[in-house]
């Protein structure tokens, strides 16, 4: 059996400023000893006697089943809840419940739209929560995304968030969604290169780089309309749906404002040699990503997808 590593005492995450650079090392080594591990004897069960609260304000494949997966393999009890089935889908407020799942739950996990909506639970309930995705930030997302990058870049034993430094990552179509300002995070908190290539309607904000700033990261992502100059030369090209969840009022505009920067051979053929394909998923095939890219071997999308798992157990272990 392997030893887990000595808690790091997180209390909640948000976003992916809250694990220093270390700690990120931590916990992509912890995933990758899980990964490894999963489904022998005597693993750890950290979360032993423990419920998880799993509140989803939106849809979810990939984030709520490996959440209850996860948590179900590390000891613990997953009990996803419909906010329709409580009593704040009838207005009770958000901190009542949070006070009052604060005494039964261990942790929550909370996919939600305002990022606000987490910190209030953090605050009122005392107890860990993760981010399982808000309009803002998907920090379960990269974290997975970058330890995928990584485990392709590093043997065991060796620094995985070492081997990311410059690493040229191209992110295209919506800069403003969430996936992408979570990229904007990882990215200057790794030391990776990030360029995102999009319509102007749809750049980073201005928010972005204060939230950088006030995190004491870099503000040195490139932003560009031109999606070869971010494709050159690049090791990883990501992209994600060019309508999120919350958006689908405006989805003929951003289908075809979005068209020029579909992830396609053509883009492929500019990046290095080896370079792989991302997207966190799901995905429409023909819209941001050719169906040729996205079936292709440089595509690592059921890798990142299994990797959730993995990632997320390791992170539930830290906190
Ligand atoms: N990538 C991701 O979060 O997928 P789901 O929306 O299916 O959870
Ligand atoms: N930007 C997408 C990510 C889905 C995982 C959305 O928010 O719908």
């Amino acid at each position: 059996m392997f030893q887990l590593q000595p808690n790091i005492m997180k209390r909640s995450f948000l976003s992916e400023t809250d694990f220093s650079l270390a700690e990120i090392e931590a916990v992509f080594q912890q995933a990758r000893q899980l990964k490894l591990h999963r489904g022998k004897a005597n693993q750890p069960k950290p979360l032993d006697g423990q419920t998880w609260a799993m509140l989803f304000h939106k849809s979810s494949t990939r984030t709520r089943i490996s959440f209850e997966v996860g948590i179900h393999e590390l000891g613990g009890r997953p009990m996803y809840l419909d906010q329709n089935r409580l009593q704040m889908g009838r207005g009770e407020t958000i901190a009542d419940t949070a006070r009052v799942m604060g005494r039964y739950v261990h942790g929550f996990v909370i996919r939600t739209f305002d990022h606000a909506l987490l910190e209030e639970f953090r605050q009122e309930s005392g107890k860990p929560v993760i981010n399982a995705l808000t309009d803002w930030l998907h920090p379960c997302q990269t974290y997975t995304d970058a330890f995928s990058i990584a485990e392709r870049l590093s043997g065991e034993g060796e620094s995985m968030t070492a081997a990311l430094r410059g690493r040229k990552v191209a992110f295209f179509g919506d800069c403003a969604c969430n996936m992408a300002v979570s990229w904007i995070q990882i990215a200057a908190i790794l030391g990776m290169e990030l360029r995102l290539s999009g319509p102007a309607a749809y750049a980073p904000g201005s928010q972005v780089d204060s939230m950088l700033q006030q995190a004491g990261l870099p503000v040195n992502y490139l932003f560009t309309e031109d999606p070869k100059v971010a494709a050159q030369g690049a090791d990883v090209l990501y992209t994600d749906v060019w309508v999120s969840m919350g958006n689908e009022d405006e989805r003929e505009q951003r289908l075809k404002a979005m068209r020029p920067w579909q992830v396609n051979t053509s883009l492929m053929a500019l990046a290095a040699p080896n370079a792989i394909f991302m997207h966190c998923l799901p995905a429409h095939e023909g819209e941001e990503v050719s169906s040729d890219v996205y079936q292709s071997p440089a595509s690592i999308v059921y890798d990142q997808a299994e990797n959730r798992l993995h990632v997320q157990k390791a992170i539930l272990c830290n906190l």
